[in-house]
């Protein structure tokens, strides 16, 4: 009893936390089939203790699957996932290939999981480093207000995958042992020049666009507008983003600045809506210093949020400093949620929106 589900991409970095997190989860799975490219064909992964063999991912891997979690790049997304919705599956997808097409519901739980209902087989899930700020921000902007945001990202290497995050540590060693380092992944795949990202720091997070933003800055504006408020290019809220690349191995951070509208709110008011949120804990205490940390966060599900301080000079603007896992709640955990919610709400169909 249960479904058939299928992990695309289950040897990377995120898909190997997808098993995990599908193994920790309320979801029944009668059958699990894992796919990556054919480089990992017969190599062997367990899920609940059992070994389950890698398969090459084609189109007919999809006939009578009933739910797609998927991580291997946008192009394997776009080839594969139209594929799978045909054969009757509903995907939940964690690259960037399908985000901002307005048919397609993009979904952070907590926020806004009404929209899941709306589904025509392809679910997205949102950029790691929107996810976790939506998580952070979502308790101000019900309980305070939200009118701007102003961020700065400190991402993890592992964000850029599996190589990315080995590439690192080469590096790291390469340093210590007086040796040249070798950069090949870093800031982003297909560029034409590479930097260390050990003991160095790139603000560069994928391809420099035409209007000077990264795209992954660009995909923290327009992501956050579409979970938020429904419209990727809506100005009820002003958004801007700096993403920059540090040498941490998993768990991004992030500082944000925020204006909520609301000159008399106090750091009390944030405070309170954190504690009382889902999927967000509040871990500020300077007394004691204690703040987030990406070395405290990996492993979690959680968004953890502290340094909470008013801008001294603006009444209702605060900042305020957020870490998470960016491959559990930034990826596979919020995949997998995502998926349990489909459940839950027996939206395990394909076009739920046409029923
Ligand atoms: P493989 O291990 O066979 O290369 P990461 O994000 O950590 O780099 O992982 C990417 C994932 O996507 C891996 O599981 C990888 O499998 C998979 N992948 C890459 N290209 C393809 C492809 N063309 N078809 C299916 N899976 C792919």
């Amino acid at each position: 009893e249960g479904y058939t589900v299928v992990i695309l991409g289950a040897t990377g970095a995120v898909g190997t936390r997808m098993i995990e997190q599908l193994a920790d989860s309320t979801i029944p799975v009668a059958n699990l089939h894992l796919l990556a490219s054919k480089r990992s064909a017969g190599k062997t992964l367990t899920f609940k203790g059992t070994p389950v063999t890698v398969e090459e991912a084609t189109p007919e891997s999809f006939t009578g699957v009933d739910l797609v979690l998927a991580s291997a790049g946008g192009s394997v997304s776009k080839k594969f996932l139209p594929e799978a919705v045909k054969r009757g599956a509903v995907c939940v997808d964690n690259t960037s290939a399908f985000r901002m097409d307005p048919e397609i519901p993009l979904v952070v739980p907590e926020v806004n999981e009404d929209v899941l209902a709306q589904h025509h087989g392809i679910i997205a899930n949102p950029n790691c480093s929107t996810i976790m700020m939506m998580v952070a921000l979502e308790p101000i902007r019900q309980a305070v207000g939200l009118k701007q945001i102003i961020v700065s990202t400190y991402q993890a290497a592992s964000g850029a995958g599996q190589t990315a995050l080995t590439e690192l540590y080469q590096e790291a060693q390469d340093y210590l042992d007086h040796k040249e380092m070798q950069a090949q992944i870093f800031p982003t795949k297909g560029e034409a020049h590479h930097y260390p990202l050990a003991f160095n720091l790139l603000p560069q997070i994928d391809v420099l666009e035409d209007n000077l933003y990264s795209h992954e800055e660009w995909k923290m504006i327009h992501e956050t507008k579409k979970i938020m408020l429904g419209d990727m290019d809506s100005p009820k809220i002003k958004v801007t983003a700096t993403c920059v690349r540090v040498p941490v191995p998993i768990s991004h951070g992030e500082s944000i600045w925020i204006d909520t509208g609301k000159p008399d709110a106090t750091v009390a008011d944030l405070r309170a809506a954190i504690q009382a949120a889902p999927g967000v804990v509040l871990e500020d205490d300077p007394a004691h210093q204690v703040y987030p940390q990406p070395i405290n966060a990996t492993g979690k599900r959680e968004t953890f949020v502290g340094r909470i301080r008013p801008d001294l000079e603006n009444p209702g603007a605060f900042n305020l400093w957020a870490v998470s896992d960016n491959l559990l709640k930034g990826a596979a955990w919020n995949t997998v949620q995502i998926a349990e919610r489909l459940v839950a709400k027996d939206l395990v169909h394909p076009s739920a929106a046409a029923e």
